[in-house]
């Protein structure tokens, strides 16, 4: 009996996994903050990694896209898996040169491969594949530099405001919303034959203008089951009430309290189910998050867009909501047994308050020292464009978005306060931060 009692023990013991994060902004210390605590997690590693990041793992100065540097430490290290942040990597094939790799194809990524990653890489692959497998999205048609007359002719055809988006990926810049005619068929000559975003922009899409709000959906899919992450919504612009320009965002909250059963229920009838059957059809091999843009015309949900990673600043409420241990989430997908996975959600609100660069979207400084760090309680502080003076012992801006600051409550108010608090505690030369996130949802 007691033989057997510890057989039984050594058979529980757990293997611990190293891990290997791609990335360096409040998405990836999100990830790594979540992964550490994780009793499987050996250790993590961050490339290239922040002032954050370094709180729970190693950070390495690996560029995500430099491949066989990445190889090279996986190697090194015996890296179990790798989570892929950002986009770029993803869209350049990092899973499929993984795959293709005799030494590196037992490495569990997470992140689809290059053929899946095209629903964020190419806005004309996202369409052609929501036509397909009739996915509500707005109506369009694609052009290229030999049909631009008929593009020109398309724009007078429809009304205002005009729609333009590169095919390519533009880091967030690729979207043209315009209300003048003549505008609209300028941008549409430039970004087609002046190239306005390079090779991005090769390919453009003209598509109809959803009026709605707008919400972010995610999904872990090991392309046959998926699981339904918390939803949230993202505050993109970088003025008050969404006025003047696009950021990567300066905030966001979990749940968006108009996402109510009923429309989850759409959302999950009408786009999550045929996208995963779409990729299946299609023989596309998706292991990773799918982050679905939506706008919520009416009582209808629409896709604006697809991206094929977590979003940030979504992950900065989201993942914290989640309960369950998310290192075993990811090896159940790279598994393909997601069909039994449920996980346990925080039913508070989380909001997270973006503190950016004065200046920021445009030009801002760098370097400036962060202070009060130490003053903050009830929340939780996620680095992105913040690093190390290890000389000085000191942290410093290095980035536009600097510090994303969560807090839970049970209700969006609460929350919004108690995020708010902390925010008055952290200071650094030319703090900007929004002040009315919520405001759409009250
Ligand atoms: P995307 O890069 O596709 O997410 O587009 C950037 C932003 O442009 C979105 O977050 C929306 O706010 C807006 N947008 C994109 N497509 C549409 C559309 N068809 N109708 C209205 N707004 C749109
Ligand atoms: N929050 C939008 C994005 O991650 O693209």
């Amino acid at each position: 009996m007691g033989v057997r009692r510890k057989d039984h023990a050594a058979s529980k013991i757990i293997k611990k996994m190293n891990i290997l994060i791609l990335g360096s902004g409040g998405r990836e210390h999100a990830l790594a903050w979540k992964l550490a605590q994780s009793p499987k997690t050996e250790q993590i590693y961050i490339a290239p990694g922040n002032a954050g990041t370094l709180l729970t793992g190693i950070n390495v100065p690996i560029d995500p896209v430099d491949f066989e540097s990445v190889k090279t430490f996986v190697i090194e290290k015996e890296v179990d898996m790798v989570i892929v942040g950002p986009e770029v990597p993803l869209v350049n094939g990092i899973r499929d040169f993984f795959s293709e790799d005799k030494i590196l194809r037992d490495v569990a990524i997470i992140g689809p491969g290059k053929e899946g990653a095209q629903l964020e890489g190419s806005k004309d692959f996202a369409k052609a594949f929501m036509k397909k497998y009739k996915i509500p999205t707005a109506a369009y048609e694609t052009f290229t530099t030999e049909t631009l007359k008929a593009g020109e002719a398309f724009l007078d055809n429809i009304k205002a405001p005009y729609v333009l988006k590169a095919d390519g990926l533009a880091a967030g810049k690729g979207v043209l919303i315009l209300n003048d005619l003549e505008e609209a068929k300028a941008e549409l000559r430039s970004m087609l034959v002046d190239a306005k975003f390079g090779k991005a922009s090769a390919k453009v899409v003209i598509e109809e203008f959803l009026d709605g709000i707008e919400l972010s959906v995610f999904v872990l899919t090991d392309g046959k089951d998926y699981v339904l992450l918390p939803e949230a919504k993202d505050y993109k612009r970088i003025g008050l009430g969404d006025t003047g320009l696009n950021t990567g965002g300066m905030g966001s909250i979990s749940p968006v309290p108009f996402a109510t059963g009923e429309f989850m229920g759409k959302v999950e009838e009408r786009i999550i189910r045929p996208t995963i059957r779409g990729l299946q059809q299609d023989n596309i091999v998706y292991q990773g998050f799918i982050f679905f843009g939506l706008m919520k015309v009416g009582d209808d949900p629409y896709v604006i867009e697809y991206n094929c990673r977590m979003g940030d600043p979504e992950a900065e409420s989201v993942i914290p909501r989640i309960k369950s241990d998310l290192l075993e989430l990811f090896e159940s997908m790279a598994k393909g047994n997601l069909s039994e996975a449920k996980p346990e959600v925080d039913e508070r609100y989380a909001t997270s308050v973006m503190l950016v660069s004065g200046g920021y979207p445009e030009n801002y400084q760098k370097g400036k020292v962060i202070k009060g760090l130490n003053n903050l309680n009830n929340c939780i502080v996620y680095y992105a464009g913040a690093s190390n003076d290890v000389e000085n012992n000191l942290i410093k801006t290095s980035g536009g978005r600097v510090l994303a600051i969560t807090s839970f409550g049970d209700t969006m108010e609460e929350a919004l306060k108690n995020a708010y608090a902390n925010v008055d505690q952290v200071d650094f030369e030319g703090k900007y931060y929004r002040k009315d996130l919520g405001f759409d949802l009250k």
